[in-house]
């Protein structure tokens, strides 16, 4: 770029939504910008037009026109619905990942970002994905409210201490782009930045190859044995706790009654605060194991917990995709 060029008024697109929400931007804005010019400029010559002269006798006063309200009540109406429409069908969309997401899970803590892909690398303050693919976050703090923005997806979500947010969003430019913590959260929070590499998917697949280190599954599963989770939660009859397999994405019924699906919300919560809702038929004996394990560690159990079957993916296809680019 050189020294006269002013800066870009937008971020560059680079996501399936980008171009149209600058699109419903530049629409809000334009109307918005049409109807104060024009209100200002008929304000300045109607008070000029109609100023009192010397001499004019007082006018005839107008009560009212029901024609004229119904008009200047409805068109605006229409307008704004116009904006709640599209508003609110770019925001669902925003918000519901497609059926079979690349999953990759998030750590904010004072001041960094950690990510930790399912094939097991990780990285600090750096987000490496394929392009064309649908990338869906799950994302927790170890500390304080941050917030993991970046513009050229235009895509902004809190990450809240004690609990998962999700976001996603597909790129369709590879290139590297900013990642930003847009909540306060501290001395260096401006300092809290990183970038979102974005990749060919061949080049991706080569990328996780190359970092090495064991999968969150099977990183979730020494976990689960360092802990001895499997001394209750064996799949043997009469075990102290519910058995695991096959339990993700299954309603559970509990003891209270009523049931909870076990999602990660549900698992985040029965690690960290086991007594909050107990499976029907079992005594509250599990012992809490919040500030044993780490955000990430947890994260690895729920991916191992996971991999014991689901009911709605029969197989966990995270481990045959590296293996198919390998192949090529
Ligand atoms: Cu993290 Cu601001």
């Amino acid at each position: 770029m050189n020294g006269s060029q002013l800066p870009p008024l937008l971020p560059p697109s680079a996501s399936t939504i980008s171009g149209e929400l600058d699109l419903l931007f530049a629409y809000i804005t334009a109307v918005s910008l049409f109807f104060t010019v024009a209100i200002a400029i008929g304000l300045g010559v109607l008070a000029f037009l109609y100023r009192r002269k010397a001499g004019d006798p007082i006018p005839k006063q107008i009560h009212g026109n029901t024609a004229l309200e119904l008009v200047w009540t409805g068109i605006p109406v229409l307008i704004v619905l116009s904006f709640f429409f599209w508003g609110t069908d770019l925001f669902f969309r925003m918000r519901t990942p497609p059926a079979d997401p690349l999953e990759i899970f998030v750590v904010g803590k004072q001041w960094m970002w950690k990510i930790q892909h399912q094939e097991g690398p990780r990285e600090i303050n750096e987000l490496h994905m394929p392009v064309g693919q649908p990338v869906k976050l799950t994302m927790t703090s170890e500390d304080v409210i941050h917030s993991f923005s970046v513009p050229a997806f235009r895509v902004k979500q809190d990450v809240l201490p004690g609990r998962y947010t999700t976001m996603w969003f597909e790129a369709t430019k590879t290139g590297t782009y900013h990642l930003f913590c847009t909540e306060y959260c501290g001395t260096e929070h401006a300092g809290m930045m990183g970038r979102i590499i974005v990749m060919e998917p061949n080049e991706y697949q080569a990328w996780l190859g190359g970092g090495g280190g064991e999968s969150l599954t099977a990183a979730g599963e020494r976990l689960f044995s360092q802990l001895g989770c499997a001394t209750c939660h064996g799949d043997q009859a009469g075990a102290r706790g519910p058995a695991l397999a096959g339990l993700y994405g299954t309603d559970v019924q509990l003891g209270t009654g009523g049931a909870v699906t076990a999602d990660e919300a549900y698992l985040r919560e029965s690690i960290t605060e086991p007594a909050a809702k107990v499976v029907a038929g079992y005594d509250v004996i599990m012992p809490t194991f919040l500030g044993q394990v780490s955000e990430e560690g947890i994260l690895q159990l729920i991916a191992y917990i996971r991999s014991l079957g689901t009911t709605t993916e029969p197989s966990e296809p995270a481990a045959t995709t590296v293996e198919e680019a390998d192949s090529e």
